[in-house]
């Protein structure tokens, strides 16, 4: 077995001289070194060996082993070195960038908004997207058979909530948080909540059925429609960093009273009119309006002490303006070659 051994090592000094290649090397490193390989082969014959044999062959395997890696790594530097001389291995060059991953456009924007509204005072929430058709709907005046529920056809499941025996939905807005933040928090109040909704929606470049949605919620003596218009305003420049158009017109929402809307001149086409802003210049941006004295009620705040606004914005439509993206299908396509520009 001492022969073998010394042979083997012989064997691989012999071949080293021999070797051409990279792919030589490696072959004949996995031929002597490899699991299979000759020194293995031998080791695995020491247990059968008396003790005092197997105590001098273990040795001198181990001391041939030694010597057989360092004969491997003394020609792997020496063909290193020669490349090198060469010119055929550039040990300056830079390495390879090791690809690391990045935030998605949606929740850049999420968390430059939780940025802007913190600092404004407002509490950041989240609410269940499984949610009771209770808070998606009756509490904010949306009873059952209500038109406004067409508008906002989701998911049901099959399967009723079990604290109030409501059906269960894919939540279709944010706005559900606003009594249950009402309930939890009382008066005043001020919060915003960002989320991801559902609708039932055939899609197309600007219709999606998951997207993201922003709640805000303000609740305080004497609130008005100017400190919305405040906030609003805040909150548009603060995300593009820039005076932005806006137009504020009269919209219905059953769970506010007024209502509004706002629009922003598109940034996409910048008025020229654009499949992201349905060829009118202008782009929806915000439901909003002063919360109706029901839905306070419904969070247990009252009316003739409180008043409020509350806002709702789709956020995949401000991210689409933020970087002009024209096809909002973008988002939870999982195109690599969209989603690496950010
Ligand atoms: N929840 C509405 C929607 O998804 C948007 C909205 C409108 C939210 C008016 C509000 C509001 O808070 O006051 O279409």
């Amino acid at each position: 077995m001492k022969i073998k051994l010394e042979k083997i090592k012989e064997e691989v000094i012999q071949a080293l001289d021999q070797i051409v290649g990279a792919d030589q090397l490696e072959a004949l490193e996995i031929k002597y070194l490899g699991r299979r390989g000759e020194l293995n082969k031998i080791m695995k014959q020491i247990v059968d060996l008396s003790k005092t044999e197997k105590k001098a062959i273990g040795q001198l395997a181990n001391q041939i082993k030694t010597d057989i890696v360092a004969e491997f790594e003394k020609h792997k530097g020496a063909t290193d070195k020669k490349l090198v001389s060469e010119g055929a291995l550039d040990v300056t060059l830079p390495g390879r960038k090791i690809e690391s991953g990045h935030l998605h456009p949606i929740t850049i924007v999420q968390k430059e908004l939780a940025d802007l509204f913190t600092s404004m005072g407002f509490m950041i929430l989240d609410g269940p997207e499984l949610e009771s058709d209770y808070y998606n709907f009756e509490t904010l005046n949306i009873p059952k058979y209500h038109p406004a529920r067409d508008m906002q056809d989701t998911f049901y499941i099959d399967h009723k909530n079990k604290e109030d025996e409501f059906d269960m939905v894919l939540r279709t807005h944010t706005s559900p948080m606003q009594v249950r933040a009402m309930q939890k928090y009382g008066a005043p109040l001020r919060c915003v909540v960002p989320g991801r909704v559902f609708r039932n929606e055939a899609t197309d470049a600007c219709h999606e059925h998951t997207l993201y949605q922003l709640e805000g919620l303000m609740i305080d003596k004497n609130i008005s429609i100017a400190n919305l218009i405040a906030v609003v305003k805040e909150m548009l420049s603060g995300i593009f960093k820039q005076e932005i158009n806006i137009r504020v017109r009269p919209g219905y929402f059953p769970f506010v009273e007024p209502g509004i809307e706002f629009d922003m001149g598109c940034l996409v086409c910048h008025g020229k009119k654009c499949p992201s802003c349905k060829h009118s210049g202008w782009v929806e941006m915000i439901g909003a309006g002063m919360v109706h004295p029901k839905v306070l009620k419904a969070g247990g705040i009252d009316p003739e002490i409180y008043s409020g606004f509350a806002f709702g914005i789709g956020i995949d439509r401000l991210v689409m303006m933020k970087y002009g993206i024209d096809d909002i299908r973008h988002f939870e396509g999982g195109d690599l070659r969209f989603l690496n520009q950010f």
